[in-house]
């Protein structure tokens, strides 16, 4: 059923005060796990997304039907309660915004996404940038996408306790069509690199791989880059975080750390110049040393981060073995998920039949291919 008839279904007929809000996805290019260490990030929005039908209610009920789950569900803006269900991002939305003095007003309406959730693509950032949208739209307040995105952050670290670090929800509420976000995760300065792609595709490869681990070893990340700051802070006292260590000081004070945090600090040191030096390759037209910025980048996430998986590191070996492939990495935080791949557009079609069926041979599990183009953040569509 289409977005109209279930929010007439739910809801009764759309009238002139409807409106609808369109969130996408956002696959990481490069710079993995930098963001927060103050690093440089590389993603785009794709084409899948989380579209939200609504129509302004008198009272202080938001009152949402979620497609995907098939269910109702509403709370007061005078009563923002946890409930432990995708409203938890809403909710924690509605919190922070009023948190930043933003008056609020209810809505009701219908939610639906082709986003996949628990596969990195960020499902809950487009959810929270939709309605942070739709909130501050309904009170003529538009907010610019780098306010939104940490407002959004916010929701996410202290309301649904997840201690995730700026760039998906700067992704999805600032990247523009046809272009990547370099973003500078210290200041939130932004710069919307062309990317419009002639000859070449992204594509986006869901390893369909259980995430447990993530969150916890998500957070064992950010402590052990936490522990290298603070060591290396005793050499060098001048910098603030990780994005300060330059290879030649980690060359000289690395033999200070542990060697688990300076295989973690090397990765984030070395994945920060890398992203840089693959976006003046960008720019340069060079695609080939872009494809192989993403491999290197992959190397260190497996070897020094240790974010990968068996199926992400066959997901990444493999593709590089397929005729037009640039380069392929794992994207996002890791230990299941997706692998974003820079490739030839001329072989995409036979690159996406043919990898589910050797994955599935080679694994057990259905992954799932997109073809994806450079598109626009969250916006009121209509
Ligand atoms: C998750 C987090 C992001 C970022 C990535 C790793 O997607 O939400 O903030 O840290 O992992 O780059």
């Amino acid at each position: 059923m289409n977005l109209e008839s279930l929010f007439s279904q739910h809801f009764g007929a759309p009238d002139e005060s409807t409106f609808t809000v369109r969130a996408p996805g956002r696959v990481n290019l490069i710079g993995e796990h930098v963001d927060y260490n103050d690093g440089f990030v590389l993603p785009m929005a794709i084409s899948l997304q989380t579209v939200f039908m609504l129509r302004p209610r008198a009272d202080r009920m938001v009152r949402l039907y979620a497609a995907n789950f098939e269910e109702t569900r509403e709370f007061s803006l005078d009563n923002i309660q946890k409930q432990n269900t995708w409203l938890d991002y809403v909710q924690g939305v509605a919190r922070e915004l009023a948190g930043a003095s933003v008056p609020l007003h209810g809505f009701e309406g219908v939610i639906i996404s082709d986003v996949p959730t628990a596969s990195g693509l960020s499902s809950s950032a487009a959810l929270e940038v939709g309605a942070a949208i739709a909130f501050t739209h309904l009170e003529q307040q538009p907010m610019a996408p780098s306010d939104l995105a940490v407002i959004c952050q916010r929701a996410e670290n202290k309301f649904v306790g997840v201690n995730s670090g700026i760039m998906d929800q700067m992704a999805v509420a600032a990247c523009r069509r046809d272009h990547v976000l370099l973003l500078d995760c210290r200041s939130l300065d932004m710069e919307h690199v062309p990317f419009r792609l002639a000859d070449h595709v992204v594509v986006v490869t869901d390893s369909a791989a259980p995430r447990e681990l993530a969150g916890s070893a998500y957070n064992e990340r950010r402590a052990q880059c936490e522990e290298g700051l603070k060591v290396l802070q005793r050499a060098l006292p001048h910098i603030s975080s990780l994005r300060d260590v330059t290879p030649a000081d980690l060359q000289a004070h690395g033999s200070t750390l542990s060697p688990i945090v300076l295989q973690r600090v090397r990765h984030v040191v070395s994945e920060i110049a890398r992203t840089l030096e693959a976006v003046a390759a960008l720019k340069a037209g060079d695609m080939a040393t872009f494809g192989q910025k993403m491999n290197d980048s992959h190397e260190s996430l497996r070897h020094d981060y240790e974010v990968t998986s068996h199926e992400l590191d066959w997901l990444a070996d493999y593709s590089r073995t397929q005729p037009g492939v640039l380069g392929s990495r794992m994207t996002g935080a890791g230990f299941g998920g997706c692998t974003v791949t820079l490739m030839e557009r001329a072989h995409a079609e036979a690159f996406v039949q043919n990898l589910p069926i050797k994955y599935l041979e080679a694994t057990g599990r259905q992954a799932r291919c997109w073809i994806c183009e450079a598109e626009d953040g969250a916006h009121i569509a209509s």
